[in-house]
């Protein structure tokens, strides 16, 4: 059982552990929070700069003008999931014939009938002006039914808040309930936002570590163990990224009452909740225990289950006064999101589930293919994800070994070695907090998906001790 209360790890693709100007040792007094999390620290994992993140109240050591940069965004990583993606399509570019398994997005369009509410929304001069910050009503509206659909999960449309996309209720849910020292029990291997987030808004993200052993899934025993009298928030995720871990009903019903008596907020995630394979089903937190309610944020958004990435909309569901602060702060950050996206938002979840159920056939034949042909490499461990789209296997046993003259010590040096050599980009599970496995999307092609796995299958073929 492994947890981790850690302010920051070294990115694999971040900057420096100490930034030039800065020494390790920030002057001053240290709040309580900040020398505990410090006692927790493994020197040279760690980023000094968080330090500053936790101590609003101590004077860094250069003058303010000579800092360009602010601590607290300074220290923020590059998303590792976009980064990867954009290496591979600029070698692509390029003229190399890469194969990307790196984005986390349907190769499917958004379907016509949204796209058409989009084009007419356009012409609607209506929808050329300001709208509430918080989002269109009659999108609030069809939220609210589309919630009661599809979890069973009954919602006043003031509940709502229209963001854009699910990253930006993440960032605005962690904003509106955490104060500085407030710590969140995230689950890993976890989505690379949410401890950008939860570092953001003044929180301590903690780790709590599952492996392939259990599927990726965490007990409410280690939970506990991870509990403190700073806790105040459980994020949760199901169907999960990276991991595709789907919790059952009876998981979701203990970990939800856990957290119902000792009192904790839960945050979430259902953005993947569509997107189950074989006897897995999805169940929402606070439906499974509706004792949670009033202090229970949903996440969710259109991105997923309608092929809607770039449209930019998500949303908030959470108790009246937390989304009314949430509404406050995006009032002031970006207002309305596009209206043209909502009409298309609003298009998407009034209509039927007929496209990702479409979609859902060919992940979940992608799926078995890509499980299978990732067992079949020697060295390789990958269970079977149940839902969303991403495998994610161990390669523990392959690191040290010699692979083309080259001997890859952690999982970041394989998935270089890999897209150097077999041209096909995967993220490492440095990204998601957990070295020693890759994360694979399988959300491409058939025949590319094939293709990519089978260059992995004889790279990773010629490891020897
Ligand atoms: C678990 C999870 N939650 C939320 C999001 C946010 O999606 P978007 O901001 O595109 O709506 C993503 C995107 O990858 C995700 O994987």
């Amino acid at each position: 059982m492994t947890v981790r209360k850690r302010p920051r790890e070294e990115g694999w693709c971040s900057g420096p552990a100490v930034r030039p100007g800065r020494s390790a040792a920030v002057p001053g007094p240290v709040p309580p929070v900040a020398a505990a999390v410090r006692e927790t620290r493994v020197p040279g994992t760690f980023r000094v700069w968080d330090d500053a993140l936790m101590t609003a109240a101590t004077p860094p050591a250069q003058s303010p003008t000579d800092r360009r940069v602010s601590a607290r965004i300074g220290s923020i990583s590059e998303s590792a999931t976009l980064a990867v993606d954009a290496k591979a399509k600029a070698l692509k570019a390029a003229g190399r014939p890469v194969i990307g398994f790196g984005a986390g997005e349907p190769d499917f369009p958004t379907p016509d009938y949204i796209v058409e509410a989009a084009v007419e929304a356009c012409r609607n001069p209506k929808f050329h002006r300001y709208t509430p910050a918080g989002g269109l009503p009659e999108l609030k509206a069809a939220i609210a039914a589309k919630t009661l659909r599809d979890s069973g999960y009954e919602i006043d449309a003031s509940q709502v808040l229209v963001t854009n996309g699910g990253k930006q209720a993440i960032y605005e849910a962690f904003a509106a309930i955490l104060d500085p020292g407030d710590e969140v029990i995230v689950p890993a291997p976890y989505w690379t936002t949410y401890p950008e987030s939860i570092r953001l808004a003044g929180g301590v993200p903690v780790d709590v570590v599952a492996d392939e052993t259990t599927g990726y899934r965490v007990s409410v025993e280690q939970l506990e163990a991870a509990r403190t009298p700073n806790t105040k928030v459980l994020l949760f995720v199901s169907p999960s990224n990276p991991t595709g871990a789907v919790y059952t009903r009876a998981q979701v019903e203990e970990i939800g009452r856990w957290a119902a008596e000792h009192g904790l907020w839960v945050l979430t995630d259902e953005i993947y909740e569509h997107l189950v394979y074989g006897d897995a089903e999805f169940s929402s937190l606070p439906v499974v225990v509706p004792e949670l309610r009033d202090k229970c944020i949903v996440v969710n958004g259109v991105a997923k289950t309608y092929a809607m990435t770039g449209w930019r909309v998500g949303w908030i569901i959470g108790p009246k006064d937390v989304v009314k602060a949430a509404t406050n702060l995006q009032s002031h950050a970006t207002s309305n999101v596009s209206n043209v996206a909502q009409m298309a938002a609003l298009a998407a979840v009034s209509g039927d589930l007929t496209a990702v159920e479409e979609m859902k056939v060919a992940f979940d034949r992608r799926r078995r293919t890509v499980v299978r042909m990732l067992n079949e490499i020697e060295g390789v461990l990958c269970p079977e994800p149940e839902g969303a789209f991403y495998a994610y296997p161990s390669v523990k046993a392959l690191l040290g070994k010699e692979i083309r003259g080259k001997r890859p010590a952690t999982s970041v040096e394989l998935a270089a070695l890999i897209l150097d050599e077999a041209e096909v980009a995967v993220v490492p599970g440095e990204a998601f907090g957990t070295p020693g496995y890759l994360r694979l999307s399988y959300a491409l092609g058939d025949e590319d998906l094939v293709e990519g796995v089978s260059r992995i299958q004889k790279l990773l073929a010629e490891a020897k001790a």
